[in-house]
């Protein structure tokens, strides 16, 4: 089957049939779907007609195979010219073996381990019967605030693009149509959904075109360079103009200048939101502003079924432009080859071996355990298996640990740290206290709990986040924890006992009330369905932790956005000349976040030598080598991610204090030394110019490396061109 059978298929179909294509519906819409019928809500006012199912191009949000077989099956038989539906679901951070949230993995800096965790959600969701998985979302992030940081693996562009390229081809493998197991990906939300005022979802989002270009393009165009099939557009407006129906974003760029030719997909009812950011009066502006703007499918809401063809019948635009879209949808069902295979890697049998297996929830457990971030350790941990310990909290059985976008993953089936730890107890007692719920509770649950935990050796407290305050819509302008968690662990502190605290949560938090309250801080991110194992692993020194933040930790909410790749001032606090007051400060709190981008301990100790580069000067077709001397100098083998960062000292625009153009993460044993090497070329010193032109400057550059993005070892050179 080729180009010729799709171009005699758009012959065959009526306009109305094209136009039905670039629907997609949800499946309580379709006969045959567990939820068949179930139209509730703004659902019954979309105005859909029976036939416009039938002639739907995709579904959204089925899952298992028995469920989208009879979808397929029911609509083949009810399609005038059998075409398939796509199925497209989001399998965000896993299908039902949950792995930890995105904002986690990216705490990992393990590329492999990302690529794995794709690579079984999709095999768990290809043998379900899905197609294509909404994900990777590879949104930048800088606002704590922002619900949906937790899908993002953070605020730096290069490690972003990175973690984009891995998750897609985990997703996608490296022969769409020919491995079963996998499932196209779709990047989203195209573009810089990451940045919305103040935090709020859906919120306005401001920025030049070279920032777009610096920091929120890039991994975006990562995922498309490592073939991502399909793109989401987002919720907000770009440059004033909703990113659904904005052309410069869409046709001018994402198209003709990136050259995407795949699938282009609004975001749930984003079309019709045009409406309400008053740039279209009526749902058929809606419909011309979004075809124009290049968006092939209709994601829950009917401007296209309703509209487009009386755009075309009034020659307000061209059928050509529906026929692009149609061909393009058609283009994706024959890569995945469901003309021939409708059903594709849909399979009972196999879905039952697969899903949630033992291999798969192993690596969940792995990958949990390289996300997690230790942020302080006064030596109290790790915990010794005979100690007593009282964990205390709302997480402490709570299986409240897998984070929004959990598709089939339950609650009921995730490793709780209380599971976790009395596995690793040998003989000792483990007491358990809730002491509050996450948000509720009273005092006399709280001197509950701290009575039972008088006669433990240790107390672990289990805190953060219910899995609803964060994700989509789940915004917060407080980053602290919920105020009775403060007052339990204040309580606690009474007793004077050591005391470690586990974090489970889905953005950067403010730690006051904790940080120093606590003898140790492991963030465990939502850790996912192996979570209390990993967790327990860590507390009891089976595994050393090795991850490393990437995003930073706001010292408190005022200073968000902080980051670490941000720009100086003309008044930097510390500069040798700086005056005392009138300086680029806070009167009341520090300018350095709590954490910064980078930052994780171990139960070991690493020590860094000087950098030493192999010249100090670069020539464009040349390269510099930095090379520096990393020692384990503690009792323990461990993993260190070895950072490096360069900054340009006179650019032609102003350049970031920092950026990560590299690293190396490398497992040492006690006493082991490791030279690591990084490659600098001129490549790596390019950006946007005020006239968006992407070059280097010559002149001098710092070239500095460490554990994070604060302790660092420089050293300069210069660019010669
Ligand atoms: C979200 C997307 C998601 C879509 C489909 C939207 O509300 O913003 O990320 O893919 O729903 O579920």
């Amino acid at each position: 089957m080729n180009e010729q059978f799709l171009q005699s298929l758009l012959k065959k179909m009526t306009l109305d049939e094209k136009i039905a294509q670039l629907l997609q519906l949800a499946t309580p819409f379709f006969k045959g779907s567990n939820h068949e019928g179930q139209i509730t809500g703004p659902m019954e006012q979309m105005g859909i007609r029976e036939e416009d199912i039938q002639n739907s191009g995709s579904v959204l949000g089925a899952s298992g195979a028995e469920e989208i077989i009879n979808i397929q099956k029911a609509h083949l038989n009810e399609n005038r010219l059998g075409i398939p539906l796509l199925f497209m679901s989001d399998i965000v951070h896993g299908f039902k073996t949950i792995f930890p949230v995105p904002l986690a993995i990216g705490c990992s800096w393990d590329l492999g381990m990302a690529e794995k965790s794709a690579e079984i959600a999709a095999k768990e969701a290809a043998v379900s019967g899905v197609h294509v998985t909404f994900a990777p979302m590879v949104d930048l992030v800088r606002d704590p605030r922002w619900g949906r940081v937790m899908e993002s693996t953070g605020e730096d562009p290069y490690l972003n693009s990175e973690y984009a390229k891995a998750f897609v081809r985990g997703f996608q493998g490296s022969d769409l149509t020919n491995d079963l197991d996998r499932v196209a990906a779709c990047v989203k939300h195209f573009a810089a959904y990451g940045a919305p005022e103040g935090g709020r979802d859906y919120n306005t989002v401001d920025i030049s075109e070279r920032t777009l270009r610096e920091s929120y393009l890039p991994a975006y165009k990562a995922a498309l360079d490592e073939g991502c099939e399909m793109v989401m557009t987002a919720f907000n407006v770009v440059d004033g103009i909703p990113a659904t129906g904005n052309k410069r974003l869409m046709r001018d760029l994402l198209r003709d200048e990136w050259n995407f030719d795949g699938v282009l997909i609004s975001d749930w009812g984003a079309v019709k939101e045009m409406i309400p950011h008053g740039v279209a009066e009526d749902e058929k502006e809606a419909a011309l502003k979004a075809i124009n703007a290049g968006v092939d499918i209709e994601m829950m809401t009917a401007c296209y079924v309703n509209h487009l063809k009386e755009l075309v019948e009034e020659n307000t635009i061209d059928e050509s432009i529906i026929d692009e879209g149609v061909m393009r949808i058609l283009e994706l069902k024959q890569k995945l080859g469901l003309f021939e295979n409708p059903f594709r890697g849909a399979d009972e049998k196999r879905e039952k071996e697969l899903v949630f297996s033992e291999l798969h929830r192993k690596a969940a457990r792995e990958l949990a355990v390289n996300s997690s971030v230790l942020l302080k350790n006064d030596g109290m941990l790790p915990l010794s298996k005979e100690q007593s310990v009282a964990l205390i909290g709302p997480f402490a059985e709570n299986g409240d640990v897998l984070g929004p976008w959990s598709w089939l993953g339950s609650r009921e089936d995730a490793a709780t740290l209380s599971s976790g730890i009395s596995e690793k107890l040998l003989g000792a007692k483990l007491i358990v206290e809730k002491g509050c719920g996450i948000e509720a509770g009273t005092t006399e649950l709280i001197n509950g709990a701290v009575k039972a935990a008088e006669s433990a050796d240790v107390i672990v407290l289990a805190l953060g986040e219910a899995s609803e305050m964060s994700g989509e819509a789940g915004c917060r302008s407080n980053i602290q924890l919920p105020d009775i968690q403060l007052e339990l662990i204040a309580k606690l502190k009474e007793l004077n006992k050591p005391m470690a605290a586990v974090l489970f949560n889905g953005r950067p938090l403010d730690l006051h009330g904790v940080i120093d309250e606590a003898n140790a801080v492991l963030e465990a991110w939502y850790p996912g369905s192996e979570g209390g194992h990993a967790v327990a692993d860590i507390l009891f020194g089976d595994e050393n932790p090795s991850g490393k933040l990437t995003m930073s930790f706001p010292y408190s909410v005022g200073q968000v956005p902080v980051y670490y790749n941000a720009f100086n001032t003309g008044r930097p606090q510390g500069a040798p000349d700086a005056q005392e007051r009138y300086v680029s400060q806070y009167l009341d709190i520090p300018n350095e976040p709590l954490f910064p981008f980078g930052y994780g301990l171990s139960y070991t100790t690493f020590s860094y030598s000087e950098a030493a580069l192999s010249t100090d000067t670069l020539h464009p077709d040349a390269s510099v080598t930095l090379t520096v001397n990393v020692q384990n100098t503690g009792e323990l083998a461990g993993e260190e991610v070895v950072q490096l960062y360069i900054r340009d000292l006179s650019g032609e625009v102003v350049r970031p204090l920092k950026e990560l153009k590299a690293f190396k993460k490398i497992l040492l044993q006690p006493g082991e030394s490791a030279e690591v090497k990084f490659t600098i070329n001129e490549e790596m010193l390019k950006y946007y110019h005020s006239n968006l032109e992407f070059n280097s400057d010559p002149g001098k550059f710092i070239a500095s490396v460490g554990p994070n993005s604060k302790e660092l070892k420089e050293c300069t050179f210069e660019l010669l061109k």
